[in-house]
């Protein structure tokens, strides 16, 4: 079913607003961060005003109703993902978190000098930097899965990669630059059946289309909460239960023990063994709220409509003359549109478009090798999701023309 646009957008306060006097705000960087609802604001500053509390550690009825709220957030995640259980999910700070998490504890308690894990090349930083640190640390060698000129991996490479033997491959679902949804349920499936266990970047993908872990067999998954109208701070990590039952803990602190003694500790189960400190209480209510919000609407209904917004956009924007888009066609991408124009700095072109109030991305997006493969230093992105509107479409191609214009 089409999605009521005009209502959905009347939920986010920060769409109404001008940029500058008389400029509406034309918001095209979803990728980067969405934007919120009101039910995700009214949700955190109601526990604030109802229900502040530190969790699992009182009796009292405001410690209880406050652990009740942040469990129950956990349990929509999980039911989100189709997780097996809630706690299988745990709270990070950010996929950059979980990725750290699951490269600092199952990594470093796993992989030894030698041992290869496979990522790609298109993968965002947050996905590169912590296994270069562990190459650093212990020694592990690294392959990536090319990406061919049209943004695609290359599946035929991806195979004689596999018979190295490595011991995990770690890939974005889907690319924050090319928009390239990859193949994922086949990717996992071809790293188990060479022995590998596989951690799934899903920062954007989780908000733009069902994803369902135990269909997928993924190992872990990872992912942010502000990118789906949730708020920033909050992320989360799922995993297969006896992988984390397995893993030591991250960090050290309140509510990761069992028992604490002046010379040891035990650690307690998952989830908490992976939480320690009190956590972001808030923001947990506040994601909890936002899976609300997207599951009410229909995850296939968002996906269908940013696929007819970035259909639209490609159309258009590949009429512009210089103008080159990034990533394969509508059918193989989510709602992303990075691309250069001829002789202009991806930078000047960001710049020029936010005085008519519409904002996109300008830089290597936290995906440097990428821009590397393409030879070019930045580019500039246009990002849709489920507020997104054709009409802004056509204001960001107006917008381009203008650009051009100015640099004639
Ligand atoms: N990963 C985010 C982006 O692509 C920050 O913009």
């Amino acid at each position: 079913m089409a999605l009521d646009i005009r209502k959905i957008r009347d939920d986010f306060p920060t769409l109404t607003r001008e940029i500058h006097p008389g400029i509406p705000l034309v918001y095209l960087d979803s990728t980067a961060t969405s934007h919120k609802p009101e039910a995700v604001l009214a949700a955190m500053d109601g526990y604030y005003r109802r229900s502040n509390a530190n969790i699992h550690r009182g009796v009292h009825t405001l410690a209880e109703e406050a652990t009740a709220l942040y469990e129950q957030a956990r349990e929509s995640i999980a039911g989100f993902i189709n997780a097996p259980a809630a706690r299988q999910v745990i709270y990070t700070r950010n996929t950059t978190e979980s990725i750290n998490l699951v490269a600092y504890s199952w990594g470093r308690t796993n992989l030894q000098s030698g041992d290869l894990v496979i990522a790609t090349e298109m993968e965002h930083h947050s996905n590169l930097v912590p296994w270069h640190m562990l190459a650093a640390e212990r020694g592990i060698r690294l392959e990536f899965i090319p990406v061919t000129e049209d943004g695609l991996l290359d599946l035929n490479e991806y195979r004689k990669l596999l018979t190295l033997g490595p011991k995990l491959v770690a890939f974005t679902h889907m690319s924050n630059v090319l928009g390239t949804i990859n193949p994922a349920k086949e990717i996992i499936r071809l790293a188990h059946e060479a022995g590998a266990l596989t951690l799934l970047d899903g920062a954007q993908s989780v908000p733009h289309f069902a994803v369902d872990v135990q269909d997928l067999d993924v190992d872990f998954l990872a992912f942010s909460a502000h990118k789906m109208v949730g708020p920033t701070g909050i992320g989360a990590l799922y995993g297969k239960k006896s992988l984390l039952d397995g893993m030591p803990p991250f960090m050290g602190g309140g509510d990761m023990i069992k028992t604490v003694h002046l010379r040891s500790f035990t650690a307690n189960t998952i989830p908490y063994k992976f939480e320690a400190g009190t956590p972001a209480i808030a923001e947990a209510v506040g994601f909890g709220a936002a899976i609300e919000y997207l599951t009410a609407i229909g995850m296939d209904a968002i996906a269908a409509h940013e696929h007819a917004i970035t259909e639209y956009a490609l159309e258009r924007l590949e009429e512009i003359p210089g103008l080159r888009v990034f990533g394969p066609s509508a059918d193989k991408k989510g709602g992303v549109a990075a691309f250069v124009l001829d002789g202009i700095h991806p930078h000047d072109v960001a710049q020029i478009l936010d005085r008519d109030g519409i904002a996109v991305r300008a830089g290597h997006h936290c995906a440097q090798p990428l821009h590397e493969k393409f030879k070019i230093p930045a580019t500039s992105r246009a990002s849709f999701y489920l507020y997104s509107t054709t009409a802004e479409v056509d204001k960001l191609v107006e917008g381009i023309y203008k650009v051009k214009k100015y640099f004639s």
